[in-house]
């Protein structure tokens, strides 16, 4: 079995990218357009799907059908106003589904479908992983992919879904802000040491419809994430939107045209005005832009510059230095301890925001890494480090929770009721144990606190099932663990009943009851953050970042109602307390953001059967193209190309009348046939066409064949020559050996010359009455008949001394020789 590849995917609202660690080091694959950015667009046919650099080709005559910028809806509901902004901009139609979510409206299969953003993200990570798969040569399952850092859990979990449809696994989502520093950390050697002051590096990532800015600080083998701040609404897209309101009104003016009126020219307009961003990046004098054959066949002619530009996106430019400066406050570093800025993403690039950058860090920005590919190379290399096929370089990625969490509980016992389980910029991954004293089920709802970029800040409710009170009567212990696990997304990942066993009554320990009084009744306890957590992943637990020991927890609380021995130390007399303690697993019923297992499955079971279709739609055009082609070759072989002179003149035009009505057929009815019936046409095309392939091939090798035959005959007539004089070469062969010799000459050389005679009266559009085939036999037959004299050794006048001896050799100092070879082979076969 090929060995497993992992990668990394940089999922992005425009393109993706997929980068590949292996020994060698990372590298971004490039597609099957051998490009490395792959669209994130997915279109819709009759017969399949299109995806990638395909999806994006075809976009203006399949607008409908052509579904991209599909990254920002995912995780949401219809009628989010997020939603429902970017909807505006988008070319398909969307409609409210049943649950609240995104329907995307398209036309497939000659039928109307719709599909969740969930599943059009599955059928892009699936191409993408057809991508690896055809670059690596092997299977693809463990990925880490990036995520936006501003991403909620509703936005992950959306994420998670969808690789899960494409049976994808993931290792980690990863924030981008995280992958590119750690792209950028990775390669370098000069990193302080553990007890020195860190490398504070801001990172700025304007990209096509967010900017995220992040300060990082770095030590050698580890960084630290120490702030973060985004627009999660505010990219190069925005300009580019400015841009065209400016021109569009300008057309109205002059050539009272209004591409807003026109998705098909807005599209074209939105193109040119990108290119003329980029190009005022670059220049600051005035730069044209001309469009040909814009609308209503009018060519159109417009011009800007740099400095209007940037009076028109003024305020863009506020909102990006409003989130630099928030950024700058949270990392809390001086403007000297700040060591470089560095820019990814296209849009940092504009010289506005580079200036900014100077104003706000107090540095020139630099641009160490390959702005394009540095998520996707940072998701390869935690890949990596996360999985056991791969070795690479250990570094230590410390990542901080953007939003805050809070937990709320029935408040009804007297007690708050609500608590911040995780505050800002508090490490991630990250578990916490909290216990709850309770005679019956309870709830618990988790919650952000503050501004999210998103509506609402509802995360789940988890109702803690199958409580009763304890056999005296008292309130159950249960203990609660919550977690915002490797992929940023909060969890309870257990609850456990913890029962003292009847026969350990009464040895409650000191410490058990502080416990109990200092916290009171239903009091949750926030202990140290747990062990190891229990939620599976194996991989989880080996992270570099995995959670530190807990020490308060003195129950195995991995095991299934099954009985342990705690021990807890008595710390005023320093004995130890034997008790017995019975911990059990409590059901939870979840309910959050996300598809459930069933629906899971019931989408990959669709994603698969749109795999399969895809695939049968290709082995269909393929056979057509290989149909097609045939037609086209032959065709040119036959009209005064090679094959000519081997098909008779009547054959021919009957041929050709064969091309013309497979071609008329092919663009007529033949369109749109199964495979099958392609393969059945070529089939009988190449009947006829076979028996001219045969000629023509034939009349190509034979001259090679008898040239080899003639120098052969000539090779065995000199051999008897040189006996007949005496040669010292052969003078250990008898007469008659050599008599079969010049015999099979005389022989061979009369079947050469009268199946050449036949050959060459026989006209070349005539099947040749001696097969290639057939002179080889007669020809490896002579030679081997040749051979069998000439080649006979002569027997050896007299050993050399120093050889060894001959195999008939009886005499007895063979043996410890023989001894000696083996043994020296053996110490061969040690080495190796
Ligand atoms: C990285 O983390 C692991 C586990 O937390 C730790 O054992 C290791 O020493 C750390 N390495 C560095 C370079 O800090
Ligand atoms: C800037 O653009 C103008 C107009 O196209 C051109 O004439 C000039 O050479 C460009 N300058 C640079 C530095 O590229
Ligand atoms: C990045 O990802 C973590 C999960 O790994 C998430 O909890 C956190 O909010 C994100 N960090 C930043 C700086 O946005
Ligand atoms: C999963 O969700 C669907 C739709 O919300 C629901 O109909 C189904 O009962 C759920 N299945 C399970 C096993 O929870
Ligand atoms: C499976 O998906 C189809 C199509 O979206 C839907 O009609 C059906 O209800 C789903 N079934 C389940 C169990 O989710
Ligand atoms: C002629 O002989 C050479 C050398 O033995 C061989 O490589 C070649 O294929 C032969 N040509 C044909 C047409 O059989």
């Amino acid at each position: 079995m090929a060995a497993m590849s992992v990668i990394g995917i940089d999922f992005g609202n425009e393109s993706c990218y997929v980068a590949v660690a292996r020994a060698g080091g990372i590298e971004t694959i490039a597609n099957d357009y051998s490009l490395r950015a792959t669209p994130s667009c997915v279109a819709f046919s009759g017969k399949n799907r299109i995806l990638g650099v395909a999806a994006k080709n075809q976009m203006v005559t399949n607008m409908k059908n052509t579904v991209h910028g599909f990254k920002r809806l995912l995780g949401r509901k219809f009628n989010d106003p997020f939603v429902q902004k970017e909807l505006k901009h988008l070319p398909f139609k969307a409609v409210q589904q049943s649950n609240g979510g995104i329907g995307i409206k398209v036309n497939y299969l000659n039928e109307e479908h719709v599909f969740s953003p969930e599943q059009i993200t599955a059928m892009l990570f699936t191409k993408l992983k057809e991508t690896s798969e055809t670059a690596l040569k092997t299977k693809v399952n463990d990925c880490v992919i990036s995520v936006p850092s501003f991403y909620t859990n509703a936005e992950r979990k959306a994420v998670l879904d969808s690789a899960a449809i494409a049976g994808l696994n993931v290792l980690r989502l990863m924030n981008e802000t995280t992958a590119t520093a750690l792209a950028y950390g990775i390669y370098k050697q000069d990193l302080p040491a553990p007890e020195e002051k860190p490398r504070n590096v801001i990172f700025v990532d304007c990209g096509h419809s967010s900017l995220q800015v992040f300060a990082c600080a770095f030590h050698k083998g580890k960084l630290k994430m120490l702030a973060s701040a985004a627009d999660s609404d505010l990219g190069g897209r925005d300009i580019d939107a400015i841009l065209a309101e400016e021109f569009s009104n300008y057309f109205l003016k002059h050539y009272r045209i209004d591409p807003r009126t026109n998705p098909r020219a807005y599209l074209r307009l939105t193109t040119e005005v990108e290119k003329l961003k980029k190009q005022m990046s670059a220049n600051s004098t005035k730069l044209p832009m001309n469009i040909e054959c814009f609308m209503d066949d009018k060519d159109v002619h417009g011009d800007m510059k740099r400095s209007d530009m940037e009076s028109l996106c003024g305020h863009l430019f506020e909102r990006v230095e409003k989130t630099l400066r928030k950024c700058l406050e949270d990392s809390k570093l001086h403007h000297d301890e700040i060591y470089a800025v560095e820019i990814v993403g296209g849009s940092s690039r504009i010289p506005a925001i580079k200036h900014l950058l100077e104003v706000v860090f107090g540095k020139t920005s630099s641009t160490t890494l390959n702005q394009d590919e540095a998520v996707a190379r940072g998701c390869a290399l935690q890949c990596a480090m996360l999985s056991p096929a791969v070795r690479v370089r250990e570094f230590n990625v410390t990542d901080v929770q953007a939003y805050p969490i809070k937990l709320l509980w029935d408040a009804s016992l007297g007690e708050d009721g609500e608590m911040e389980v995780f505050n800002s910029n508090h490490a991630v991954p990250y578990t916490k144990m909290l216990t709850f004293y309770r005679r019956e089920p309870f709830s618990l709802k988790a919650l952000y606190k503050g501004n999210i970029p998103y509506p609402d800040l509802y995360i789940g409710e988890y109702v803690i099932k199958d409580i009763k009170p304890t056999a005296e009567g008292e309130s159950a212990k249960v203990k609660v663990k919550v977690r915002v696990n490797i992929h940023g997304v909060f969890t309870v990942s257990s609850a456990t009943l913890v029962e003292k066993k009847d026969g350990a009554a009464g040895e409650e320990s000191n410490e058990e009851q502080q416990n109990q009084q200092s916290t009171g009744e239903s009091e949750p306890m926030e202990t140290n953050p747990a062990a190891a957590p229990s939620d599976g992943n194996a991989k989880q637990q080996e992270s570099p970042e995995s959670p530190r020991q807990n020490h308060n927890a003195n129950v195995n609380d991995n095991q299934k109602g099954e009985e342990c021995e705690g021990e807890v130390a008595d710390k005023k007399d320093g004995k130890k307390k034997k008790v017995l303690v019975k911990t059990i697993e409590l059901p939870i019923e979840v309910f959050t953001y996300g598809y459930n297992q069933s629906e899971i499955n019931n989408y990959t079971e669709q994603e698969c059967k749109m795999v399969s279709q895809d695939k049968m739609e290709k082995e269909r055009i393929d056979a057509r193209n290989a149909l097609e082609e045939y037609l086209y070759d032959l065709r040119g072989k036959l009209s005064g190309g090679a094959l000519t002179p081997f098909v008779a003149e009547s054959d021919c035009s009957s041929i050709l009348r064969q091309l013309d009505d497979l071609e008329n057929w092919l663009y007529d009815e033949g369109e749109d046939c199964n495979r099958q019936v392609y393969v059945d046409k070529l089939n009988v095309l190449k009947s006829s066409s076979d028996p001219i392939y045969h000629r023509f091939t034939e009349h190509e090798e034979r001259r090679g064949v008898i040239e080899n035959f003639t120098r052969s005959i000539i090779r065995a007539r000199k051999a008897v020559e040189m006996f007949q004089g005496g040669d010292e070469r052969f003078n250990h062969l008898t007469e008659a050996e050599m008599n079969t010799v010049s015999q099979a000459v005389n022989e061979k050389q009369s079947w050469l010359d009268e199946k050449q005679s036949n050959l060459a009266s026989c006209p070349l559009f005539r099947d040749p009455p001696t097969r290639v085939a057939d002179m080889r036999k007669e020809l490896q037959a002579f030679e081997n008949a040749v051979n069998a004299v000439i080649n006979k050794p002569k027997p050896k006048a007299a050993p050399p001394p120093s050889k060894e001896p001959a195999k008939n050799d009886g005499d007895n100092s063979k043996p410890p020789e023989e001894n000696q070879q083996q043994g020296s082979s053996e110490d061969k076969m040690d080495v190796e």
